[in-house]
């Protein structure tokens, strides 16, 4: 665990915000769709760490800013979103594989549900880093469009954004993977890899779409976690080896990041 101090705490949108949290120049640096751990240090009261994908990282001579892209699904984010300049964190990671980008590929799909956003944001903002001169795209899925527009605040400057809402207040009206089902169609699959990362049913959806497509995709997955170092084994998932068994696999030792084939579903 490294200490880190609270920078910034801002409201993006309504159940949402951004932590910027101010960590030693030694902090490893992140590659996109790898996570931290992240535990509040609150007047001593027992905390729980919680799993963040990193949606930003810099680095000066003097330290490293680390910024997380949150949305409030109970008590330990309902505290962090409540956590002022200076206070204090315990910070584990940088965790887990992270997507792989090739180089032979012309066109990058990235599908985001909700915060799922952050670690393709990542990938965006430092896009430069990466070999790949792909075209790329994102399609996002969020709640409404107050929400959706805070997600992609600033990467329409980066890539074409497509947005779908629950309730039709932005952008096509259904599940995000409805508008990606037409945009594969003008896809050669040879030459596209998708880079996917949000809810459950939204990832069991893009196995659904994929099935039947020879498409690669890679997804970030949001499993419950206890440890995120693989001793607990609390976040073991099925998956299907090179060999056709099956087995477990730790979503944060082994992951987060899966190839979408090798999920098994039922
Ligand atoms: C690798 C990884 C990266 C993540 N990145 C982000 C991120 O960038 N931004 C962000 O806001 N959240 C992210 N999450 C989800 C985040 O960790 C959970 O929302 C958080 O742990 C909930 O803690 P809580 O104490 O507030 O809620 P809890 O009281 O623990 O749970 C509240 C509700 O949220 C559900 N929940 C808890 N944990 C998860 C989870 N991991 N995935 C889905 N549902 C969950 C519970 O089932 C329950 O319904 C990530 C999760 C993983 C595994
Ligand atoms: S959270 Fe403990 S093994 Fe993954």
């Amino acid at each position: 665990m490294t200490n880190g101090r609270i920078t910034g705490n801002v409201p993006a949108a309504p159940g949402h915000f951004i932590l910027s949290i101010a960590l030693p120049a030694t902090f490893q640096e992140p590659s996109f769709g790898q996570f931290v751990m992240v535990r509040n240090l609150l007047n001593g009261k027992a905390m729980l760490s919680r799993p963040f994908s990193v949606y930003g990282f810099h680095r000066d001579a003097h330290q490293s800013a680390l910024e997380l892209l949150c949305r409030v699904a109970g008590r330990e984010t309902k505290l962090l979103s409540g956590l002022k300049a200076g206070a204090g964190v315990e910070v584990l990671g940088p965790l887990g594989n992270g997507f792989t980008i090739r180089k032979d590929v012309d066109r990058i799909i990235l599908a985001a549900g909700g915060v799922g956003v952050a670690p393709l944001s990542f990938f965006l903002k430092e896009r430069a880093k990466y070999p790949s001169k792909a075209a790329v795209s994102l399609f996002l899925g969020a709640k409404n469009g107050e929400i959706a527009s805070a997600l992609v605040k600033g990467l329409s400057d980066t890539c074409a954004v497509h947005i779908a809402t629950d309730d039709g207040s932005l952008g096509f009206h259904g599940p995000v993977t409805e508008i990606l089902a037409a945009e594969l169609y003008s896809c050669d699959f040879e030459r596209t890899r998708i880079l996917a990362c949000g809810p459950t049913p939204m990832t069991r959806a893009l196995a659904r779409l994929l099935a039947d497509k020879p498409i690669d995709c890679q997804v970030s997955l949001e499993e419950r976690m206890a440890c995120g170092v693989g001793a607990c084994l609390g976040c073991v998932v099925p998956v299907r080896n090179s060999h056709g068994d099956a087995m477990y696999k730790r979503v944060c030792k082994d992951g987060p990041v899966f190839d979408l084939r090798e999920l098994l579903w039922d």
